[in-house]
């Protein structure tokens, strides 16, 4: 059993706020900020197994590196961002290692919910909750609740999320809508099944990031991720800072999007 115990400390990794140099953050060009970035938030396990601690501490200090993430995502202007916490092929890890990932998801939305609330941010999620154990999804709704008339940063955590279940799940919808007479298959087109998604209400990402040096979606946001740009930074998930994510747009701001175009 993975214990997460407060007593291991990773506050030697964080030095507190971490300050983006002023100069840096205006190589930004303002008028081309993505309103949507997709984080495949990966490589908690590898950071933990290189400073031999136990997988768990990864994820906390992938928790620690998503806050100064989700602060810098707001300051500039992000409007949505969405974070692979957990995927439906997780569960396949050992049961110790999901119990430890369940407990810090917890902890991390108990800890940050009012930090939230005060800077406006809304909570959102995709996935199906229903296999979250009751604590988490408890947790979830409440902070749901909480900042849900906020008008700031949409942070979108994908929870027992996969791209191909999340299809499932809509196409059953559908199904269901035109047995009952709500619709007709002649509705049924692109944007008919966006409006089905746990995106329903979210524009689709102009920016992928995946962490950790791995080139694959892993079921994330299959449909949604159709024209995205996509960036893979080396570092580890908790390595990764605000700095790693302007850099990103960034790059992403010098990509010719074509569309299919000349
Ligand atoms: C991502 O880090 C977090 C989750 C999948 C929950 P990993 O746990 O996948 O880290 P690596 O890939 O094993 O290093
Ligand atoms: C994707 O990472 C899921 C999350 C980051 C939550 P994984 O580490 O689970 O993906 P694979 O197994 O390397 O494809
Ligand atoms: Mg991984």
């Amino acid at each position: 059993m993975i214990e997460v115990d407060d007593s291991m400390d990773i506050k030697k990794f964080f030095t507190g706020k971490e300050k983006i140099d002023k100069e840096f953050k205006t190589s930004l060009n303002p008028e081309k900020i993505p309103q949507h970035i997709a984080i495949i938030m990966d490589g908690n396990g590898r950071w933990a197994q290189k400073r031999q601690l136990p997988r768990a501490l990864g994820h906390r200090a992938g928790g620690e590196a998503l806050r100064g993430v989700i602060e810098t995502a707001a300051s500039i202007g992000v409007k949505y961002l969405s974070l692979y916490a957990f995927s439906t092929e997780n569960w396949s890890r050992p049961e110790s290692e999901v119990t430890a990932i369940m407990q810090l998801l917890v902890e991390f939305l108990k800890k940050e919910a009012m930090e939230l609330h005060e800077n406006n941010v809304k909570i959102h999620t995709m996935g199906d909750l229903s296999r979250l154990p009751g604590n988490l999804d408890k947790e979830v709704e409440r902070v749901m609740d909480i900042t849900k008339d906020n008008t700031g940063l949409v942070v979108n955590i994908a929870l027992n999320y996969g791209g191909r279940d999340e299809l499932l799940r809509a196409f059953k919808k559908i199904h269901q809508d035109i047995s009952n007479g709500k619709l007709t298959v002649n509705h049924i087109d692109e944007s008919l099944i966006s409006n089905y998604l746990d995106t329903a209400t979210i524009p689709d990402p102009e920016l992928l990031i995946r962490t950790s040096g791995e080139f694959r979606l892993s079921n994330f946001m299959i449909w949604q991720l159709s024209y995205t740009e996509f960036t893979f930074p080396e570092k580890y998930w908790p390595d990764f800072k605000g700095e790693d994510l302007i850099q990103a747009i960034i790059d992403y701001q010098n990509r010719d999007r074509r569309f299919g175009k000349v």
